[in-house]
């Protein structure tokens, strides 16, 4: 067990972040990793829920901060394209290279022929069958972290577990799978985009060669195979959404992650879960609000239109904060509270609409089987040194979370 808290007090709402009224820190990537950006987005939501962010090293964005703002835009691809970039970059990086090509810089009527392309692997039916592989794998994880006693959480279970699974998924045959951590791991730690590590890319190339010649039942087989109307994807494509599809899974590692320290920061939670299992499911969507591991989605306006009385021009960028949206008071009663009994839980931690997470259900099923496998077999889980958060504006959660762990 993390830590045992007699009975269940009957809870007072969870203090509030103190507002803070300098919404130009968000951008600033040390605010994400050492202070606490909530304040900034519990201002803006009270004071200016429409915000304009001036030009800097980054081009001048909207910033949206309520959840029915995030919501609204989220839904509607036709004005608000992802082409131009979904994630905010410096300007003198010039446009993102999977612009039109990616599924997620893609508008319909091409992305949903995308999406249909790579669908089959991500639906329901399709990761059931991969449960036995998750939970094959999870047991591996933990039963090295036990022999231990100790383990970086981050690196070496949730990593390793999202790597595995989308490494099976996408035909990188076993024996592959520990290179393809190692390089994945280099790229996110360097913070360097995945396509520019040159031994993964190097990797990915070969293995579509090999899937072109000799198409196996894998993703990455079926994208050789896709086709948008009557083209084939390009070798270009293939490639640029293989990088979409690994690096999205960061999401996932650092939600389960940032799932766990929730859990050491409130055993009695925990303790709840252990003690009724049938509150899981809810405690996976609590996990994924909470996190929000996601920070920020953008989108650029396609025609002059208005969010919440305030004009926005044809070009505008516009930022979704993630996060925020999950805390708005007005939808989320005692949003600061991490509660695995909450209900209704209707966060946006996934997206929603056209773009909605395709790993979506990938991950809250490696989250289930973690989860169960650590609430069976777990004996202590304890801090074993300082947490330090990923600097950065894009993604959030523990870069490093160091344990004590012992089996029962
Ligand atoms: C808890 C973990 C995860 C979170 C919080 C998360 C979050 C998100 C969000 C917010 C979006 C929408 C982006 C947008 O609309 O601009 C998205 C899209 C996407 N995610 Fe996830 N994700 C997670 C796990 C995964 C996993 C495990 C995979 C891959 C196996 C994945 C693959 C993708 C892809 C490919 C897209 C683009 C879909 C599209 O544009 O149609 N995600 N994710």
């Amino acid at each position: 067990m993390i830590v045992t808290v007699p009975g269940r007090p009957v809870p007072s709402p969870a203090a509030a972040p103190a507002e803070d009224p300098r919404p130009e820190l968000l951008v600033d990537a040390d605010l994400h990793a050492h202070g606490d950006p909530h304040g900034i987005w519990r201002w803006l939501r009270r004071h200016a829920p429409v915000h304009r962010h001036p030009a800097g090293e980054l081009p001048a964005f909207w910033s949206l901060s309520r959840y029915a703002d995030v919501r609204a835009v989220y839904r509607d691809p036709e004005t608000f394209s992802s082409r131009h970039g979904v994630l905010l970059r410096p300007v003198a990086l010039g446009e993102d290279p999977g612009g039109g090509m990616t599924l997620a810089l893609t508008d319909p009527p091409r992305h949903r022929q995308l999406r249909a392309v790579v669908a089959d692997w991500f639906t329901t039916r399709a990761v059931r069958s991969l449960e036995g592989t998750v939970r094959t794998c999870v047991r591996d994880v933990l039963a090295r972290a036990y022999e231990q006693g100790r383990c970086d959480f981050v690196h070496d279970v949730a990593g390793r577990l999202s790597m595995h699974v989308i490494g099976t998924i996408m035909g990188v045959p076993e024996r592959d799978h520990e290179n393809l951590f190692r390089w994945t791991n280099e790229a996110f730690e360097a913070g360097v985009s995945l396509a520019a590590h040159h031994e993964l890319m190097r990797y990915f190339i070969d293995l579509m060669e090999r899937r072109i010649a000799e198409p196996t039942d894998d993703l990455v087989s079926m994208m050789a195979g896709g086709t948008l109307g009557d083209d084939l994807l390009t070798e270009e494509e293939i490639l640029l959404n293989c990088e979409n599809i690994i690096g999205a899974t960061e999401n996932g590692r650092l939600a389960v992650a940032g799932g766990m320290q929730a859990f050491l920061t409130h055993p009695d939670q925990w303790e709840r879960l252990r003690a009724d299992r049938d509150l899981l499911p809810g405690a996976i969507e609590e996990i994924l609000r909470w996190t929000s591991s996601a920070t920020h989605s953008m989108r650029t306006a396609t025609r002059d239109c208005e969010v919440a009385g305030q004009r926005i021009a044809a070009g505008d960028r516009v930022v979704l904060w993630v996060p925020s949206a999950n805390r708005d008071e007005t939808v989320f009663a005692d949003p600061y509270r991490f509660d695995v009994g909450r209900s209704p839980n209707r966060h946006l931690a996934l997206g929603i609409g056209e773009h909605v997470c395709i790993g979506g259900t990938l991950a809250r099923t490696q989250l289930r089987i973690l989860l169960t496998e650590l609430l069976d077999t777990a004996g202590r889980i304890e801090p074993a040194g300082p947490v330090h958060r990923v600097r950065s504006i894009a993604v959030a959660g523990p870069e490093h979370l160091p344990l004590h762990i012992t089996p029962r």
